[in-house]
């Protein structure tokens, strides 16, 4: 029997595999479940008093679109950061602009200068993989296509790709039990991050070069330069952002396709289709499960009092898989006609990288099936699913 609880403890293998039945159960909990204090046994919010639970659709929506009542400064959560993250903790009116400044080189049209350089780089990762049979698709092209492409962006040395990512995984997968000891450990990691950004800041001191490191420190937000803080803040999001979403995004899509051999012939037979089976994976799969807001103010939804303070947890697969909200919810329909879904989260906040995002998955499912068209997962494994960011570090894969 599914269990609530496991919502955000240890969860059980098969519900982090396949969350949608424990979503539906926590809709059936009410608007906004109040999960008590960690220490009586509720969910570890980071700030003692436990978490507050929001899963259905309209409530999901209502909540990212009122930052002055849910905001997600820099009490939300604890990731190792030292002042707010730039634009992530910053509330209005400030956050639009730092947006103003970021929005331009994350268009799409920008987006689409990268293309050519993404595609050459996805097939340089999956053709050597062909005549192999089988491969870890998490460390051979999960891992480093999408991280590839960001650090060059950002202006970080890809040779250093690994350590990267083992500090990107330091915060958001911390080897920890309690709050404490996630708090003092992403301290420790996050110090090492902001160390590598204010390295590659001083270099662009000295010398700037084609990434968007010096773009940030020539640009100006309200007639002012960013500060060397501000770079960092800004850095510092990124380097969460971009080394770890797209990663797991490739983990669920392919470990979807994998186990759904009609639908992944459906993607071989006519590739014009992968945009919206990317759309669709993203609603179902919703690999950024939830997000945080902090309620700066006693407040309520539907009826449901929530104290000013509280870590309010915003179950986006929950509102994209919400039965009252989506037509057969729970059907995988890569001709879906309307998919207005929030994996890349709502309001002020929504992703700012998603074209960015979408183009790699595009180009990586693109390639890959044209590659690799038949593959399967080996028998009897069992898909270790990550939980918050839902990534698949033992994605096996043959053929
Ligand atoms: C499929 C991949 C991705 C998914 C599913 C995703 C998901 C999200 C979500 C759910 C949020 C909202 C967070 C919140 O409101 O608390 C967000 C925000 C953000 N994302 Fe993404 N993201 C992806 C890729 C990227 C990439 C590649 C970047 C590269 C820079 C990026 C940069 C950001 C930034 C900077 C924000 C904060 C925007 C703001 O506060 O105004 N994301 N993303």
């Amino acid at each position: 029997m599914t269990d609530l609880s496991t919502m955000g403890g240890d969860a059980d293998p098969k519900d982090l595999a396949n969350p949608q039945p424990l979503y539906r159960l926590l809709r059936e909990a009410g608007p906004a479940v109040d999960m008590g204090p960690a220490d009586e046994g509720g969910l570890d919010s980071g700030s003692g008093d436990g978490l507050v639970i929001v899963g259905g659709n309209d409530d999901v929506r209502h909540v990212l679109a009122h930052p002055d009542v849910f905001s997600s400064g820099i009490d939300a959560v604890a990731i190792g950061q030292v002042r707010p993250l730039i634009p992530l903790q910053i509330d209005p009116p400030q956050h639009k602009h730092y947006r103003r400044l970021l929005d331009p080189i994350f268009a799409p049209r920008q987006v689409a200068t990268l293309e050519d350089q993404t595609r050459a780089l996805a097939r340089g990762l999956i053709e050597p993989l062909v005549d192999q049979g089988g491969c870890q698709f998490h460390s051979s092209v999960a891992e480093p296509f999408p991280t590839t492409v960001f650090l060059q962006l950002l202006g970080l040395p890809v040779s250093r790709a690994r350590e990267f990512i083992d500090l990107k995984d330091g915060i958001i997968r911390p080897p920890v039990k309690t709050s404490e000891e996630r708090v003092a450990y992403t301290a420790e990691v996050g110090k090492e991050i902001y160390a590598v950004l204010q390295e590659a800041i001083d270099a662009r001191m000295e010398e700037r070069g084609e990434d968007f490191i010096s773009l940030f420190l020539d640009a100006e937000v309200d007639g002012h330069r960013l500060t060397n803080d501000d770079v960092l803040d800004i850095g510092y999001l990124f380097f969460l952002a971009g080394l770890d979403t797209v990663t797991a995004s490739l983990d669920c899509m392919l470990a979807y396709l994998a186990q759904h051999p009609e639908q992944r012939r459906r993607i071989v037979e006519d590739s014009t289709i992968i945009p919206q089976a990317i759309e669709e994976m993203l609603r179902w799969e919703t690999p950024v499960q939830g997000i945080v807001r902090v309620t700066t103010q006693d407040t309520e939804i539907r009826g449901c009092p929530i104290a000013e303070g509280r870590v309010v947890a915003v179950m986006l697969g929950s509102a994209n898989t919400d039965d009252d909200a989506w037509p057969d919810a729970h059907d995988v329909d890569f001709d879906r006609a309307e998919n207005r879904h929030i994996a890349f989260g709502g309001g002020v906040h929504r992703c700012l990288g998603s074209h960015l995002a979408r183009m790699e998955l595009r180009v990586a499912l693109e390639e890959w099936h044209r590659l690799i068209p038949e593959y399967s997962l080996p028998d009897g494994i069992e898909l270790l699913y990550s939980q918050g960011l839902r990534s698949v570090d033992n994605l096996e894969l043959v053929w």
